[in-house]
């Protein structure tokens, strides 16, 4: 007998030795019920089919010699047979092709169902649900939904109180920090504040009017206080020559010009919630999944903080 069939059938024997030994050892044994003996029997399926296949390709290695027909090119002295493609990968190749066409012109994702798709849409018969139900209320109420809604999904960062926790996020109880306000002279901002594009120049355009010179390391830290402290205090003189153009005399902010520096507006939070932001705390995420009522609640509960 061939070397080859030899090993292969004592390797044939071992493998179904230890499939023996490891069912039989285990709880019920090896006659317990029908799922062991077809576990037991596809094992041995599977063994025999392996090993002589195997088998079948390493013989034909050591005996088969190349034949056929040589292409003309010849890399060196290596050649390459003409070989056609298999009659089988040649009709597995084209039905693919016809099914890619299908799944892409008639069966799934294009115009069939999906899951997110329902998701989507559930999502929007349950907002416009919502925002009928709660359309009519205002004040207290409003508020108070915005609360609810600042401890299911803001709390984790801002804190049950909102003070932003050590700094890890916004203190939404002030408008702002001196921190913040330097940070955004000094690098600009570009956050959609206004709800569209429309940037904060960073310190090599601002101006100050009153002293005709770009703004001074000074003059940041005075006006940066100023706008902490409520716009109150010293700085008062650079506010009006370097920021009151765009912010407002009284920091209020202009539309479509520059935000509200002084307090919060529900607007001003819904456009943080549908941008995000990014300045010298970190960033803060989108909540652009937030329904309309309830940014809009969010937006008079932040309000309602600060002017307490
Ligand atoms: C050319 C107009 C312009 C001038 C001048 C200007 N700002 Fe701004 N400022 C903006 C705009 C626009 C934004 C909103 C940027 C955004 O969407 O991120 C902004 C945003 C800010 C913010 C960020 C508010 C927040 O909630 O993060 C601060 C703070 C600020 N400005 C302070 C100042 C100070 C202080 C000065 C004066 C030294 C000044 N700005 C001068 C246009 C201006
Ligand atoms: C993953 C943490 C995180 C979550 C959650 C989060 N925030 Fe923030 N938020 C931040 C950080 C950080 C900042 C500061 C960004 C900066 O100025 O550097 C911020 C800033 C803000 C600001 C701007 C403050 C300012 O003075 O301009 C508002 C408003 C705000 N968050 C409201 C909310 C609301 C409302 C929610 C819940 C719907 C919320 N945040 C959820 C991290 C978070």
């Amino acid at each position: 007998m061939n070397k080859l069939y030899l090993g292969g059938s004592i390797f044939v024997a071992l493998m179904l030795l230890f499939t023996y030994i490891s069912v039989a050892g285990s709880k019920g044994g090896l006659n317990s019920d029908i799922v062991n003996m077809l576990a037991v029997a596809g094992a041995v399926a599977i063994v025999v089919i392996t090993v002589f296949v195997v088998i079948k390709y390493v013989r034909q290695m050591q005996v088969d010699t190349a034949s056929g027909e040589l292409a003309k090119e010849s890399w060196d002295g290596i050649g390459e047979y003409k070989n056609n493609v298999p009659m089988g990968w040649a009709i597995m190749f084209l039905l693919t092709m016809v099914w890619g066409m299908w799944y892409w012109l008639i069966g799934y994702p294009v115009n069939k169902y999906s899951q997110i798709g329902e998701y989507n849409e559930d999502v929007a018969v349950h907002n416009t649900k919502f925002q009928e139900k709660y359309k009519d209320i205002s004040g207290d109420k409003l508020v108070e939904m915005g609360e609810s809604v600042f401890l299911a999904e803001c709390k984790v960062c801002h804190g049950l109180s909102a003070d932003g926790i050590d700094g890890k996020a916004a203190n939404l109880n002030k408008r702002i920090d001196a921190a913040s306000v330097k940070y955004i002279i000094e690098h600009g901002s570009n956050n959609k504040l206004l709800g569209m594009e429309m940037p904060m120049p960073d310190r090599n355009a601002l101006f100050n009017a009153t002293s005709g010179a770009l703004i001074t390391d000074a003059e940041i830290e005075l006006v940066a206080n100023y706008v902490a402290n409520g716009m109150s205090g010293e700085g008062a003189d650079v506010f009006a020559g370097a920021c009151s153009s765009c912010h407002g005399a009284d920091g209020k902010g202009v539309d479509f010009v520059a935000p509200n520096l002084a307090q919060y507006t529900p607007a001003l939070v819904v456009n943080v919630l549908n941008n995000g932001k990014k300045a010298a705390i970190g960033a803060m995420p989108k909540f652009d999944r937030l329904n309309d009522k309830q940014k809009e609640a969010v937006g008079a509960y932040i309000t309602s903080l600060s002017s307490k």
